[in-house]
């Protein structure tokens, strides 16, 4: 399968093309303009500036703190670094729920604002509406199903989602009615593999898993995971792929014990 890091730019289009041709999805969260900048040029398709940066940034438990103002603030930073990925930007909790229109406006801003280039929510059947009027004006929407960790005080828990009969089915029904109301892809969030595998063979459009298995269109991980920033976090699903939480200590602590031994600046770092 040919690696499509010649793309100049990736679309909506190009993403279903990937699906089309059996090509993997690559997708990372990110939410400042460093690492969304190490990102692109490393070939990422998609960007999630995901709400998840309330846990990984700014220290929240849950990601239901985050705002609309804060999720702006992290998606223009990581758009000003950005010129091949597409970058997906999360809307918050409390900024669609409540009715379409509050859903298009939450949307118009974060596309307004901070040059995104689509918008991801959370949920099925119920947020159908949103999703439609969203669309309707021309804003690219990506849905989220499975474990959605906006609805954490409803689940309790962090399990894996849709084992049994009942709530996979829903699952299916939601997936295919976020595709007839226009989503262009879909993520899929701590189900059972055999699932989501079913739901990526029903949909015509790409699903993104993430601890839902390899039968999913594509893959997303939040960064902080996947380099080991975040170290007390060891879900089955995660691969990490850098120990940074221990690079960085080691490099700080060298930092430290340089300056402290007066060997930082040497006659050669200063003026
Ligand atoms: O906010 C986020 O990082 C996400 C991913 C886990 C898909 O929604």
């Amino acid at each position: 399968m040919a690696y499509n890091k010649d793309i100049k730019k990736v679309t909506t289009h190009v993403l279903q093309e990937m699906k089309n041709t059996g090509e993997k999805i690559a997708m990372l969260t990110a939410y400042d303009f460093s690492m969304g900048r190490i990102l692109d040029h490393a070939g990422i398709d998609v960007i999630l500036v995901g709400d998840s940066a309330s846990n990984v940034m700014a220290g929240h438990e849950t990601t239901l703190p985050i705002t609309l103002d804060q999720m702006i603030y992290h998606a223009s930073s990581v758009l000003r670094a950005i010129n091949r990925a597409l970058v997906v930007v999360d809307l918050p909790f409390g900024t669609y729920q409540g009715n379409s229109k509050e859903a298009l406006n939450s949307s118009i801003r974060i596309m307004k604002e901070s040059g995104a280039h689509a918008v991801k929510l959370e949920g099925g059947k119920e947020v159908e509406d949103s999703v439609k009027r969203i669309i309707s004006a021309g804003i690219p929407v990506m849905g989220h199903l499975g474990l959605t960790p906006q609805s954490i005080y409803k689940f309790g828990t962090y399990t894996v989602r849709a084992k049994e009969e009942e709530e996979a089915h829903k699952l299916i029904e939601d997936a295919l009615c976020l595709q007839e109301a226009g989503c262009f892809a879909v993520v899929l969030e701590k189900i059972p593999a055999k699932l989501a595998t079913e739901v990526t063979s029903k949909l015509s459009i790409p699903t993104i898993g993430i601890g839902a298995g390899g039968g999913c269109d594509g893959q997303v991980l939040v960064l902080h995971d996947m380099l080991g920033i975040t170290n007390e976090f060891h879900p089955r699903f995660l691969r990490r792929y850098l120990n940074l939480y221990e690079e960085i200590t080691g490099a700080v602590s060298h930092y430290i014990s340089d300056i402290k031994k007066k060997d930082f600046p040497n006659d050669k770092e200063q003026y």
